[in-house]
């Protein structure tokens, strides 16, 4: 690593994992039998990457809320063939955050996920750096990367078998591509860098005792200020950053995270020293907010339809036909609209590659204050229209769906260029 520039290779690979007693569990990662070790890049640098894949298919390096040209963003256009290498370089000029990397292959992405393809990526900059705020990775600052399977009695993934295109759960949580997984506290205040890494599955987040814990985070940035919850809902591909004040507990005492009503983490207390810090009153105040685009068409997206009949403006996705086209710098009103409104209808998790933006509204109120930072991915609800600021800072082909993951494999996906 010199001064300006960052490298990294990153390995697609089988592996095997002791997941459960028994057999050990067949899985896919990267640099890693299972997800893989967290990516750090640091705002202002080049980043270099090598990508290698040693699986048996093709895949593809999407980094998921990365703001990198359409060559770099790993998207369904840029495969690597087994036993292929390829160097991709961008920089890095957003702010600190937790986003993450996934295999992006069309129509393939849900399986490769499942099987393990997704990782960690934060983002550091120097804002950040001078919070009083946990980050002392691995110790007081944690991945918690949220995920269900099912198992087949031998311990072998089970995509098929309850294979649904509405999406596919599992009734095992993995956490970190750990079952049944517990952390040692041994700091009072840890911070949580949660992503929603399942194929459908949105979580309901609770400690024990309704312990509150403070939101400091959200997709693509700092929330401008902290949001105390006692209950906190995240849906696919989502991140949220949270901090756990555990002064209450005393060594020996065990603290649970459930979601609904399933216990997914255990925390045991350890010895820690007294920690008086104070989250700040204001995370940042440098978060861009740009004018819209003068004469800026206002953008209308209507996902609709289940099961197969999924779409986007009564279209499915093909890899040959941009339906959007704007500019560089661009800055436009997008209304994203689930026309689902039906009994039953389903919450679909928008997300947009390449661009940042923000919540405006939601039919026509206020966004969740947890909301109020920059976003990738935002969640709409049965019969609710969700209106962004988009701005478009990058070059290139991307893809815009939902990231229920069969849902976009079963074309719920459309592409924008900018050229
Ligand atoms: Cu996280 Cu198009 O993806
Ligand atoms: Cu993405
Ligand atoms: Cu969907």
């Amino acid at each position: 690593e010199t001064d300006t520039d960052i490298y990294y290779t990153v390995v697609s690979r089988t592996g095997e994992v002791q997941l459960m007693p028994g057999r050990k569990t067949k899985t896919w990662g990267y640099n890693a039998p299972l997800l893989g070790k967290t990516i750090i890049f640091k705002r202002g640098k080049h980043i270099h990457i090598t990508l290698k894949n040693e699986l048996p298919e093709l895949t593809t390096y999407h980094w998921h809320g990365s703001v990198i040209p359409g060559v770099a963003d790993g998207g369904c256009h840029t495969p690597v063939y087994p036993g292929e290498t390829k160097h991709i370089d961008f920089d890095i000029d957003q702010p600190a955050a937790t986003l993450w990397m996934h295999a992006h292959p069309c129509p393939s992405t849900a399986e490769q996920v499942w099987h393990g393809l997704a990782t960690a990526v934060v983002v550091k900059d120097e804002e950040e750096a001078k919070l009083p705020l946990p980050r002392n990775y691995g110790v007081d600052d944690i991945p918690l990367i949220l995920q269900d399977r099912r198992f087949h009695e031998d311990n072998q993934w089970d995509y098929q078998s309850d294979y649904d295109p509405d999406g596919v759960m599992g009734p095992t949580a993995m956490i970190n591509g750990t079952i049944n997984p517990y952390f040692d506290v041994t700091t009072q205040k840890v911070r949580f860098r949660i992503l929603d890494g399942a194929n459908r599955r949105e979580w309901r987040l609770h400690f024990s005792d309704d312990l509150k814990f403070t939101q400091i985070a959200g997709d693509g940035s700092l929330l401008p200020h902290p949001v105390d919850f006692t209950k906190l809902l995240i849906g696919c591909a989502e991140r949220m950053e949270i901090v756990v004040d555990f002064g209450k507990y005393k060594p020996g005492d065990e603290v649970v995270l459930y979601s609904d009503d399933t216990p997914i983490v255990h925390f045991r207390i350890h010895e820690f020293a007294k920690d008086d810090s104070q989250i700040p009153e204001t995370l940042t105040d440098t978060l861009p907010d740009p004018e819209v685009t003068p004469d800026a068409p206002i953008r209308k997206i209507v996902m609709s339809g289940m099961d197969e009949s999924v779409e986007i403006n009564g279209k499915k996705f093909d890899m040959s036909r941009i339906d959007t086209k704007t500019k560089l710098n661009n800055v436009e009103y997008w209304d994203v609209t689930n026309s689902n409104d039906m009994e039953g209808g389903m919450l679909h998790p928008y997300h947009m590659h390449g661009c940042v933006f923000k919540v405006i509204s939601r039919n026509g109120k206020a966004p969740y204050p947890n909301e109020l930072g920059l976003k990738d991915t935002v969640e709409v609800q049965p019969g609710e229209t969700v209106r962004l600021k988009v701005w478009f800072p990058c070059v290139g082909v991307f893809m815009y769906h939902c990231h229920i993951i069969e849902h976009e494999d079963g074309g719920m996906m459309l592409q924008y260029e900018v050229p």
